[in-house]
């Protein structure tokens, strides 16, 4: 899609280990900036339902179905970037997206697999050229925090030795740009400080900020 310039919405990305929050705090700002005006959406990845990608990545998720990890982690992508034309139409229609996951997770989670050829340069290819969020904000949640958290879900990487080293893996991908935020405070202090910065974001968009693209 062309490069467009003018007022336009922010991609606001939210990253993190499993449980660390990230839905709780999705949820609360995008409803917080909906309060104060701001047309928003909550999106998240990998879209399970609307996608061609979508079904074969549940599947694999609920462990039904085994996959060739370099194959699931192109199908995780290619996820995005079916999605990535809307993406843009709805952030150059002045949407604000507040987005659950993206391109961090899928380098973060396949490169946590320590797989031969795999690395994360490897990984980051095929999300090269995605547009690229405005605003990451890194809930940091350290090992021993999450280990007290209850417990996870059934999916295929909710489980704490390899949680460990998905957190191990942001920490190599972890840009000085990131708002890393403490993910073991209260939900109301971790939201207000993701909303102060939100807002400056959000600000700089309408005013014309133009959209990057990933990894270029
Ligand atoms: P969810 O728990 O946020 O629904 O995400 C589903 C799982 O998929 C989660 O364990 C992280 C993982 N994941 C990847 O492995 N690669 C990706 O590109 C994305 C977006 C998620
Ligand atoms: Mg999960």
């Amino acid at each position: 899609m062309q490069q467009q310039q003018g007022p336009r919405g922010a991609f606001i990305l939210f990253e993190g280990v499993d449980r660390c929050g990230k839905s709780t705090q999705t949820s609360l700002l995008a409803k917080a900036l909906q309060s104060k005006g701001v047309a928003v959406e909550s999106w998240n990845f990998p879209d399970r339902k609307n996608t061609v990608t979508g079904h074969a990545i549940n599947e694999y998720l609920a462990g039904k179905q085994d996959h060739n990890d370099r194959a699931i982690h192109l199908l995780f992508s290619a996820n995005r970037w079916e999605k990535s034309d809307a993406l843009l139409r709805a952030l150059h229609s002045g949407t604000s997206l507040v987005v659950d996951r993206y391109a961090y997770s899928g380098v973060a989670y396949s490169a946590a697999k320590a797989l031969p050829g795999m690395d994360a340069a490897w990984c980051k290819a095929p999300d090269a050229g995605l547009p690229a969020p405005d605003l990451v904000v890194y809930l940091e949640l350290d090992n021993a925090a999450a280990a007290a958290r209850a417990g996870f879900g059934g999916e295929r990487y909710e489980k704490a030795e390899f949680q460990d080293r998905v957190r191990a893996a942001f920490q190599q991908l972890k840009e000085p740009s990131w708002l890393v935020v403490d993910a073991s405070q209260s939900v109301e202090q971790i939201h207000e400080q993701i909303l102060a910065e939100a807002l400056q974001v959000v600000r700089r968009c309408k005013e014309g900020q133009p959209i990057q693209q990933l990894w270029g």
